[in-house]
């Protein structure tokens, strides 16, 4: 059985590391990296950490508006399903990338494996909720992170070939942990103290393309006088650049260049409080029972806002800063599997 594997952007090469990892064992594998995300430290660094196999073929598609970008995707993609003739196509999560697959493959008739389908923001504004729907209406097996992901679907009547598995970024963090112990120097290396920092990430563009939410965002981090440590995604370096905003401005923030997995999931276990608008940190917060602020209106991850676990604040300054500041003592669930998805999904595959 042969299985084309979609990936561009960064959460879907720490998403697809576990499952490839137990796929590659039963099945033959052949990556396409769509080349959307580009840059060493959004796309290399995770190849070498997490030892995901060199992609088959790289599309050096790069970046540019949705049509542009998701159209060129669609291109030489549909090359490649012609000529590999694959069983199925497997897409993750909510990217161009993902909808460019879904798309080109549902119409040369290979059944589309959908990986961390079923999720919902009901905000049609996002970028990503496009893209969830659109894929999940056409994939042929759905492999669901939460009961909410099955429930969302039965919503819009899919129905059939629907699983819930779990979480594979659950697989990834059990997987990794130990390793980051060991050898991420970052804490180190950018001067932290373990619980005594905050951990920023902002670059949904609901956020960035919007310079008084920016604005806001900003002045709320002003007012926080605990240390904070921002890698900052280059779509929100760049946009902060545009609009003139300085974090020089900002007391006691640390802004680096975007971190590998291993240091990323240093930085989240060591954090005092997590501070972001990224759907995969919100869920690695809940994993490692580190509190979570969640700078947007919705998030699909209902599950994380139970007992205040994670609290959403929209770019309300004073709300941002009155979350960061609140005393909270979750209660943590077991409601994103096991840490097996991957041998589940590859499972149901077999069958
Ligand atoms: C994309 C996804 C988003 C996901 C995010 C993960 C879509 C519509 N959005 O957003 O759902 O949360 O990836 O990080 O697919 N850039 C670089 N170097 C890079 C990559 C990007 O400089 O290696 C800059 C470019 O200025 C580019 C901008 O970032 O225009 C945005 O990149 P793009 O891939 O279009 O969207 P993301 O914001 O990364
Ligand atoms: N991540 C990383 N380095 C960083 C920021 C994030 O390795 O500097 C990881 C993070 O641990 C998570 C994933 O990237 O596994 C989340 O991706 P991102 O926030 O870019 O996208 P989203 O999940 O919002 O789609």
């Amino acid at each position: 059985m042969k299985i084309l594997t979609i990936i561009g952007a960064r959460p879907q090469f720490i998403k697809a590391a576990p499952v490839s990892r137990v796929l590659r064992k039963h099945m033959e594998e052949k990556i396409i990296h769509t080349g959307q995300h580009y840059d060493a430290n959004m796309s290399d660094i995770f190849f070498e950490e997490l030892h995901i196999p060199k992609p088959d073929y790289h599309l050096g598609v790069g970046s540019g508006n949705h049509g542009k970008q998701t159209g060129e995707m669609m291109a030489k993609i549909e090359d490649i399903v012609l000529s590999e003739k694959p069983d199925y196509l497997m897409v993750y999560g909510d990217t161009n990338s993902t909808l460019a697959g879904a798309l080109v493959a549902a119409k040369l008739h290979v059944p589309v494996i959908h990986i961390e389908a079923g999720l919902r923001s009901f905000n049609k504004k996002m970028p990503e909720e496009i893209n969830r729907i659109m894929t999940d209406h056409v994939s042929e097996f759905l492999f669901c992170p939460t009961d909410t992901a099955v429930t969302n679907l039965d919503n819009e009547n899919i129905t059939h070939n629907v699983f819930n598995i779990g979480d594979v970024m659950y697989d990834a963090v059990l997987y990794n942990r130990e390793l980051a112990n060991e050898k991420s120097t970052i804490l180190e290396d950018a001067g932290l103290t373990a619980k005594k920092y905050h951990l920023i990430t902002i670059h949904r563009a609901e956020n960035t393309d919007d310079i008084e939410k920016m604005k806001n965002i900003l002045d709320a981090f002003s007012k926080i006088e605990d240390v904070k440590v921002w890698p900052i995604h280059p779509r929100t370096k760049h946009k902060l650049a545009d609009y003139g905003l300085n974090l020089d401005d900002v007391p006691n923030i640390k802004v680096i260049d975007p971190v590998g997995y291993l240091d990323m999931l240093t930085l989240e276990a060591n954090a005092k409080k997590i501070v972001t608008d990224s759907g995969g940190v919100q869920k690695e917060a809940y994993f490692m029972k580190v509190p979570c602020v969640t700078i947007r209106e919705q998030t699909e991850w209902v599950e994380t806002l139970e007992g205040e676990a994670n609290i959403l604040t929209g770019t309300d300054t004073g709300k941002i800063l009155a979350a960061v500041q609140k005393e909270v003592s979750p209660q943590y669930k077991e409601v994103f599997g096991d840490g097996q998805a991957s041998e589940k999904i590859v499972e149901l595959i077999k069958k």
